[in-house]
């Protein structure tokens, strides 16, 4: 699925669900994350403007997948608070090259299988979630396909300046990075969890 290297493992729907609450604290953190690292581009990248209106229109939308996480939350009653970060972008950031244009595509190559892993999860999340909190699982049935979009267009953005053979043969190993980095993430209630 969306160039994932690896399914989310079987069981991890199930565990999800057990802890919800604090995945939907990491879910709000992770969206605020989003944003920022949009925004972190638009700053570093200024020069190349084919850039700049669509990840400032991707910088919004997260911002109010953030919002509205956050209106979930406090509708269940749970403060938002801050979260030691995990383990999963950082590891994802140390397969990101140094040197330019390299780390451009990297880094939007990067971002867009964190787009494709949360879609992953939010459908499965959402889908083990229909029984025990309905209004949840449609809220993470609505955010899936917006998170898919988000894969595409970081696709799309790298395919600007970089050859489609090249895109597509560096995501492929990028991939294998992100599928290794998730599996040996602690287990722990979040998003991106081992
Ligand atoms: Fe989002
Ligand atoms: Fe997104």
């Amino acid at each position: 699925m969306l160039h994932l290297a690896k399914p989310t493992r079987p069981d991890w729907a199930a565990y999800a669900v057990m802890h919800a609450a604090e995945i939907l604290l990491d879910h709000a953190h992770c969206e605020k994350k989003a944003a920022s690292t949009a925004v972190g581009m638009i700053f570093r990248y200024e020069e190349r403007t084919e850039l700049m209106e669509p990840l400032s229109q991707l910088a919004r939308e997260e911002l109010a997948h953030f919002e509205e996480v956050l209106e979930r939350l406090h509708e269940r009653g749970i403060p938002f608070r801050r979260l030691p970060a995990g383990g999963y972008a950082s590891g994802l950031h140390e397969a990101v090259r140094k040197q330019e244009p390299h780390r451009l595509l990297d880094s939007l190559l990067t971002c867009a299988l964190i787009e494709a892993r949360s879609c992953e999860r939010m459908q499965l999340f959402g889908e083990a979630l229909m029984d025990r909190d309905p209004a949840l699982g449609k809220l993470y049935s609505g955010l899936l396909a917006a998170e898919a979009r988000h894969f595409r267009r970081y696709v799309e953005l790298a395919e600007l300046y970089f050859d489609k053979a090249e895109v597509s043969a560096r995501l492929a190993e990028l991939a294998i990075h992100e599928s290794e980095v998730i599996a040996a993430a602690k287990v722990e209630p979040r998003l991106h969890c081992g």
